[in-house]
């Protein structure tokens, strides 16, 4: 079943392009896109007060990567919740709400706790999961299924960018109604139809991540700055490395380095930053020159061409990225971070598709 590969993580991660298209399939008619799932239950969506985003783990990190598009093409608060953390809180839910739940398996026991404590608050639940049939399918009001098809590996790979796809989707089957954002709206729904092409380019850096891998794996840890549409990918960057290659990493908000992580910058902790091409370049680029100026050992991920000017004195290793739409770019930069887990583990002799003390489906508390 394997087929070429030597693990199911390594085969989920080079079927991107074809879990993407059949996540797409059917989906993006005349110029709109039409999610079957939600079509009837969209007029509620626009007039809710609130969308809550629910969940675990990768499909936490995918809702985060969707999150600014949504709140962009909605004009509606969008707020996210990991599953143990609303429980734990019981935290308000309204009527007025819209609560949407993330969930490769569907039977993340956190997650389907707090439908069912999201159910009891009158809030519309809608549904985004990969698995027809689970438990979170039968339960929301409503939904999408990701359509990636079957996710063997524990560690999430191929899920995570059908998620942030079908988020995406959602954003612009929510934000149709609206004229101010439609040529925003028509630029992402055309370039939707190459991103599996975009794809593809980017998984030819999977030598260049093996030895990216081979100069890394000695080391104790590793962290990864982003922001804006690419703090989740800082997240579940680290999140891979951590869970399979059982190396200490920690994705971090960019933003937030003056505040605390700065103290920790010396000559010898690897640290990634994302600096692909969107508004928060810029920002970035000074990040990057803060990180230099204390000697950080800096490997910068950038779009194609930026290499020579993203680096202070040439000095850093790169990795360069194909340039997609900005609210796309996150499926994009994700995967030399896949790549770079998955080589990082094989090289530190851990196994791959079973990373210890982890199970797929995560179904008690
Ligand atoms: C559906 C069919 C698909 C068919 C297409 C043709 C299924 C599962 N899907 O896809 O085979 O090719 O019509 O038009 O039969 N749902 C939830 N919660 C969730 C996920 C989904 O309630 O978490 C519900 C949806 O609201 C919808 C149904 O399940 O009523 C199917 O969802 P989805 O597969 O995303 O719908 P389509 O893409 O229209
Ligand atoms: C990471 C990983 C976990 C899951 C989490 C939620 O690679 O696999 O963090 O993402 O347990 O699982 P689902 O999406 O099935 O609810």
């Amino acid at each position: 079943k394997k087929g070429n590969y030597d693990h199911f993580m390594q085969k989920e991660i080079h079927e991107q392009p074809h879990s993407l298209t059949t996540t797409m399939r059917g989906r993006l008619r005349d110029g709109s896109v039409v999610l079957g799932g939600l079509k009837d239950n969209l007029k509620t969506i626009r007039h809710s007060r609130r969308i809550i985003f629910v969940g675990c783990g990768t499909s936490y990190n995918a809702a985060l990567a969707a999150r600014p598009f949504l709140e962009e093409l909605s004009g509606i608060p969008v707020t996210m919740e990991l599953a143990s953390d609303l429980l734990d809180r019981q935290g308000p839910i309204y009527r007025e709400d819209t609560a949407v739940f993330v969930s490769q398996s569907g039977e993340t026991a956190d997650t389907l706790l707090a439908l069912e404590y999201a159910l009891k608050s009158g809030a519309l639940c809608v549904g985004i999961t990969n698995t027809v049939g689970s438990t979170l399918a039968r339960k929301t009001h409503c939904g999408v299924h990701i359509n990636a098809g079957c996710e063997i590996g524990v560690a999430s790979t191929k899920a995570y960018t059908s998620q942030i796809v079908v988020i995406t989707m959602m954003a612009l089957a929510i934000g149709a109604d609206s004229l101010s954002t439609q040529s925003r709206r028509e630029s992402i729904i055309n370039t939707l139809p190459g991103l599996p092409e975009k794809v593809s380019e980017v998984l030819k850096l999977d030598g260049e991540m093996k030895d990216l891998a081979e100069s890394l794996m000695e080391m104790q840890s590793l962290l990864v700055f982003g922001r804006g549409y690419n703090y989740a990918t800082a997240l579940e960057g680290a999140l891979k490395v951590k869970e399979v290659a059982l190396m200490h990493s920690e994705g971090m908000l960019a933003g937030e380095m003056k505040h605390g992580p700065l103290a920790l910058v010396d000559e010898t902790l690897p640290i990634i930053v994302i600096a692909t091409r969107d508004a928060c370049f810029s920002q970035q680029q000074s990040v990057i020159q803060q990180l230099y100026a204390r000697n950080g050992r800096l490997i910068v991920m950038c779009s194609k061409g930026d290499a020579a000017s993203v680096c202070p004195g040439g000095s850093c290793r790169t990795i360069e990225v194909p340039r997609v739409a900005d609210c796309l770019q996150p499926v994009i930069n994700i995967i030399p971070l896949q790549l770079l887990a998955y080589h990082l583990t094989v090289l530190r002799g851990f196994d791959v598709d079973q990373p210890r003390n982890l199970a797929k489906s995560v179904t008690t508390q």
